[in-house]
């Protein structure tokens, strides 16, 4: 009996080493399978990153086949290997009437840091248990460290507006910023953030009514870049880039800014974020997620080079890249 015990655990142990393979990686691979340090597949979707202290963080929904399990944290020094931290923001299992109880969907989760009240925000979009995307609502959640646990605070529609796709964004001067689908996906919208960045506050403006998704926005020198997506479920299709010198606008469409073979459909994927990297100047990677709605998790990631001159936006695909092919932009 004790023979058997110990060739089980054997062999178990063996599944689990040749299933888990951990890789150092030197380039990015967009839409390549990408595990993290523990060889497992990175499970961090519709997500976003912020650097503290020497490290990157990226955040993103952790997803089942299709199941929405909270959000995922990992930390990196250097883009390209990421370390699990933990679940930073779980389901509610135990009480059934919360807001964020097992079952409800979390998507595109973002974390800013306040300086005034020395927590991590995180916003995400929330649609209730059982109630497919009716409920379009923002969820928020603090913590005092980056990898949490974060503690769920509340979840509503901002301002009375329905909320679906979403991301933040913090200006140079503190002050942040909520951009969010509404009206059936039909508006895109921005509220400014109350001070401890808990709540939207009522300076809230229609940006656009392209019936755009996904939104991801940058700043560079004096102008801000919004890259969304179309509104077809999990499919790809065309992005579009607009600019503006205010937040609230007039926001200005400069087209599709994605070059290479498939561009005009984001190249299969879908924007999240665009990253700003450290210690090189107005140099950001452009984050997409690559949806496989038949197994979520399974959904890839496009990272891509964002170039920048002289205000005009490309970001062209590439089958391998890495940080050293970055050029400072213009
Ligand atoms: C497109 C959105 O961008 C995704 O985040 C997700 O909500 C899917 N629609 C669901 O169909």
């Amino acid at each position: 009996m004790k023979r058997i015990l110990i060739l089980t655990v054997v062999l178990l142990s063996g599944v689990y080493l040749a299933s888990a393979q951990s890789t150092r990686y030197t380039a990015f691979e967009p839409a390549s399978v990408w595990n993290d340090t523990d060889g497992n597949i990175i499970n961090a979707h519709g997500g976003g990153v912020i650097f503290v202290k020497n490290k990157y963080y990226w955040f993103g929904e952790k997803r089942g086949r299709g199941a929405s399990e909270g959000v995922n944290v990992y930390s990196s020094p250097d883009l390209l290997n990421w370390k699990f931290e933990r679940l930073a923001l779980a389901t509610d299992t135990v009480n059934a009437q919360s807001d964020i109880a097992r079952g409800c969907i979390m998507e595109r989760p973002k974390v800013i840091y306040n300086d005034k009240t020395g927590q991590y925000v995180m916003w995400f979009h929330l649609e209730l248990k059982g109630q497919g995307y009716k409920a379009a609502r923002a969820g928020v959640a603090v913590s005092e460290n980056v990898t949490g646990p974060f503690r769920f605070i509340n979840s509503f529609r901002p301002n009375g507006h329905m909320s679906r796709d979403m991301t933040l964004f913090k200006d140079d001067n503190g002050d942040a910023y909520h951009i969010y689908s509404s009206r059936e996906n039909y508006d895109l919208r921005i509220s400014k953030l109350s001070d401890d960045y808990l709540f939207p506050t009522s300076k809230d403006t229609l940006l656009f009514s392209n019936h755009r998704e996904a939104p991801a926005i940058f700043k560079h020198k004096k102008n801000y870049y919004l890259i969304t997506s179309g509104c077809t479920g999990w499919d790809p299709n065309k992005a579009s880039l607009h600019i503006a010198d205010n937040l609230f606008g007039p926001w200005k469409n400069l087209g599709d800014p994605m070059i290479g073979p498939n561009s005009e459909l984001t190249f299969g994927g879908q924007s999240t974020y665009v990253l700003p990297v450290q210690g090189k100047k107005g140099a950001f990677i452009f984050m997409a997620d690559k949806w496989n709605p038949r197994n979520l998790i399974d959904s890839r990631y496009i990272w891509l080079p964002v170039s920048v001159n002289d205000g005009k936006v490309e970001i062209r695909w590439r089958e391998r890249w890495d940080l050293k092919a970055m050029k400072d932009s213009k």
